[in-house]
């Protein structure tokens, strides 16, 4: 059990990550410090269990916003737009519609990326384009909530790691040790699914449920 569990709290927990414009073009958003900061146990749903919502993605899963209003609706992969900024998401499962959120080592980063681009491991990881991570940052585990659109990286904003989603989220600055760990996807009814858990070290650990 990792320890940083019983965080999420449903869909609500984090805020997604959003488009705009700012200072070095850096969408910092406050995902990373309110997770960071730590918040309360989840509301867990009717007939799930602790240990199933601490779970890493497993195949199968689908994936829904954090910190959306909204219900737990799968992300349809056509709303994940080419050049929008990534959005954070977790891991639902699609039987019991138990959303994987207790733990925040959990969280996703999802974004929809130009396939030319892509290097081949990358490229076999993705479905439609579309390429998922931990949204984990393997310095100091906050969470990678940032985009800097003009040269496509992931931003942490704790120490300004950033992260090559093109590229297996190898690391091109900052202190991070390590790329994030991948999710590899695939599309099933028009919605990304995972495919496989993630491949690699979630943030600082080596453990993975
Ligand atoms: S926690 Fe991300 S750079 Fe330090």
């Amino acid at each position: 059990m990792d320890s940083a569990h019983k965080v999420g709290n449903g869909c609500n927990a984090i805020p997604q990550a959003r488009s705009g414009t700012g200072p070095a073009r850096r969408h910092l958003l406050q995902a990373g410090a309110i997770a960071m900061a730590g918040l309360q146990p989840g509301n867990a749903r009717a007939g799930s269990s602790d240990q199933d919502r601490m779970m890493r993605p497993r195949p199968g899963d689908l994936l829904v916003h954090a910190g959306d209003d909204r219900p737990c609706v799968a992300i349809d992969a056509a709303e994940i737009l080419p050049g929008d900024a990534p959005v954070i998401a977790w891991a639902m499962d699609p039987e019991t519609k138990l959303v994987r959120d207790g733990s925040r080592l959990n969280q996703i980063v999802l974004l929809r990326l130009d396939p030319a681009t892509m290097e081949p491991d990358t490229m076999a990881r993705s479905a439609g384009g579309l390429v998922a991570y931990s949204a984990i940052c393997t310095h100091a585990q906050c969470t990678v909530s940032g985009w800097i659109q003009d040269r496509q990286v992931l931003h942490c904003p704790c120490h300004q790691s950033e992260y090559d989603p093109r590229n297996g989220a190898g690391v091109v600055a900052g202190p991070a040790p390590r790329p994030l760990a991948a999710l590899p996807l695939k599309i099933a009814g028009g919605r990304p699914e995972v495919a496989e858990g993630f491949i690699g070290k979630v943030g600082m650990s080596q453990q993975n449920m």
